[in-house]
């Protein structure tokens, strides 16, 4: 049975991932900062549930033990993530960004990831196919970015494309790095959540398709790469 963790996985595109892959048959856990919220999302899926916090080392280092502990891990989906946004949903561009709003969007997207990833890095070495799937965006595309009349380049946001570009170089690095895994990052595409005020288009049955896709892959399937639903992505 496939092992899989699941970051920030009590709700979104998070829990739609989770209810999916217990349905393909893997054992997961729910990856949930706030324990009551992870156990209510894990009773509702038959899945189990650990505390994580993915800007926290030692709630992710105890998280890595007790995954270790009961008996490992084969796919991370490192799905825990945050754009930053102000309380009235506007999204914020260039003129009103600061650096402190940029540090709190890459403490969780950028480095709660390679927290994450580097604390599991051992268990999923020991795993006869691991894999890793990283939540990245279409906003992360820089080509799409600079393509005036799409979408992606009237988004005006800073630190949220930033910190996804960043994701999609990190997917890149630990790639080549670890040949034997399968590592890539995903755009489920825009999505009803509370991630952006519901305002999404697609719903997450929608929105989850690539991530489940991707934390299925086998040892022959893609790494490295940057992928929707519909195939692979311009970096
Ligand atoms: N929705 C979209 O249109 C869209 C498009 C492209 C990419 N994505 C990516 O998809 C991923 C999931 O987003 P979503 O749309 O499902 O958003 P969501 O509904 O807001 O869910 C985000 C999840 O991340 C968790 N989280 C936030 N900070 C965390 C932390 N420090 N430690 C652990 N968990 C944390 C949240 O937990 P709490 O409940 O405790 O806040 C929640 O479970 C994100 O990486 C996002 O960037 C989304």
């Amino acid at each position: 049975m496939r092992r899989t963790l699941i970051t920030g996985a009590n709700k979104g595109l998070g829990f739609e991932t989770a209810r999916r892959l217990v349905a393909a048959g893997h054992l997961v856990y729910i990856g949930s900062r706030d324990p009551e919220r992870g156990r209510r999302a894990a009773e509702r899926l038959g899945a189990r549930t650990v505390r994580l916090d993915v800007t926290d080392d030692a709630s992710v280092a105890a998280a890595a033990r007790a995954i270790e502990a009961d008996g490992g891990l084969d796919v991370l989906v490192n799905n825990a993530g945050v754009e930053g946004r102000t309380e009235d949903n506007e999204v914020i561009g260039a003129a009103d960004v600061t650096a402190d709003m940029m540090r709190q969007v890459f403490e969780t997207n950028v480095f709660g990831m390679v927290r994450v990833t580097h604390a599991f890095l051992p268990l999923l070495q020991r795993s006869a196919c691991p894999v890793v799937v990283n939540l990245s965006s279409g906003l992360a595309s820089l080509t799409r970015v600079t393509t005036p009349g799409t979408p992606t380049h009237a988004y005006p946001g800073v630190a949220y494309p930033a910190s996804k570009a960043a994701v999609n170089m990190i997917t890149v690095q630990y790639a080549k790095a670890f040949p034997a895994m399968r590592i890539n990052a995903v755009e489920p595409g825009y999505t009803r959540t509370d991630l952006n005020g519901n305002t999404g288009t697609q719903t997450v049955e929608e929105g989850a398709e690539i991530i489940v896709r991707m934390a299925q892959v086998g040892p022959d399937g893609p790494t490295g790469g940057f992928f929707d639903v519909r195939g692979p992505l311009p970096w």
